[in-house]
């Protein structure tokens, strides 16, 4: 039997690029920079199965046409507000994501961001670096206390349970939630959380905002001037979502008019562009979307793809299937 033709949009980590060639025939994007709708176009007419990443912009405009081969787009990823859905499935093309695998890290890399803005980590090391340290004063770089405080968590599912954990039983935090859907009794009373229904209720209390919601059209902008507005006077805002759900333009404002305490940001609207007003505005930390980047989870990522390839083509359901 003819294995399946597969492509992977970008290098991944040596020991799944390794096990994928012993079970598909193969071909990698060896330049490892993101393909563009006409690479994308010709991909769907040319594999059975694509593997793309969050740099990958499958909108409506790449399903268009006739001939396509590709039956499943096998995300490397969870989020995938970057693959236009109702595109795919109008195909018949399946798509499965990688939840679970990275919920650990990128709840790291959340706190991460929180302690960083919170105690002006990223303003010291500069500062060091620079050569511009005069020596320890009890009043240089004087941060705020995240133990204890309120921390609102916008999206309750695998990544935001995981940060709750980490910041209740590791930072004694209260944890408020809000959620689209109600959250288990049970779930809740793991980290002591309380849910709230509105967003605007939480933004109103809480010290820190952590969002873990989708991103996508639903979401964009989310986070806008007005909630902004809503939040405490100090509060830090952390995003490691997706880019879309916060107006970086009003994001800019409210940092540089002293609105909001801080930012702590690991994904970007129009990623790797950052805009100037964000480049400028002070108390605000910036990481190359980091998220998920171990060696431990981005193997455990790929192999997860490949764990719903198999099932795929072996006419089982992929586990992670989302259409
Ligand atoms: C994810 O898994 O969604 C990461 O942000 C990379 O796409």
């Amino acid at each position: 039997m003819t294995r399946p033709k597969i492509l992977i949009t970008r290098r991944w980590p040596e020991a799944v690029e390794a096990r994928l060639a012993a079970a598909f025939d193969v071909t990698r994007n060896d330049a490892d920079t993101p393909l563009g709708p006409d690479a994308l176009r010709d991909a769907l007419r040319t594999f059975d199965a694509i593997l793309p990443t969050v740099t990958d912009r499958l909108g409506p405009e790449v399903f268009e046409g006739p001939d396509i081969r590709t039956r499943i787009l096998a995300n490397y990823g969870v989020g995938f507000s970057h693959i236009d859905i109702s595109a795919a499935k109008a195909r018949g093309i399946a798509v499965t994501n990688t939840p679970d695998v990275l919920s650990d890290c990128t709840a790291d890399l959340a706190l991460t961001l929180m302690l960083m803005v919170a105690r002006r980590a990223g303003e010291g090391e500069r500062e060091l670096r620079e050569g511009r340290w005069t020596g320890w004063r009890p009043t240089h770089l004087v941060g705020t206390k995240v133990s204890g405080a309120t921390l609102g968590i916008i999206g309750f599912g695998r990544i935001g349970q995981a940060v709750a954990k980490r910041a209740h039983h590791g930072f004694g935090m209260r944890i408020l939630v809000q959620n689209r859907s109600a959250v288990a009794p049970g779930v809740l009373a793991e980290t002591g959380a309380r849910q709230v229904d509105a967003i605007d209720d939480l933004l109103a209390i809480s010290d820190c905002v952590s969002l873990h919601c989708p991103g996508g059209a639903a979401n964009r902008h989310l986070i806008d001037a007005w909630r902004l507005g809503l939040m405490k006077p100090g509060a830090f805002l952390i995003n490691t979502a997706r880019g879309e759900v916060v107006d970086e333009a009003a994001l800019a404002d409210a940092l540089v008019q002293g609105r909001i305490g801080g930012a702590g940001l690991d994904v970007f609207e129009n990623e790797p562009r950052i805009p100037a007003s964000l480049m400028a505005a002070p108390n605000l930390v910036m990481l190359p979307h980091l998220g998920s980047a171990t060696r431990e989870t981005r193997e455990a990522m790929g192999f997860r793809v490949m764990d719903n390839l198999v099932d795929f083509f072996d006419g089982r359901e992929p586990r992670d299937r989302v259409a």
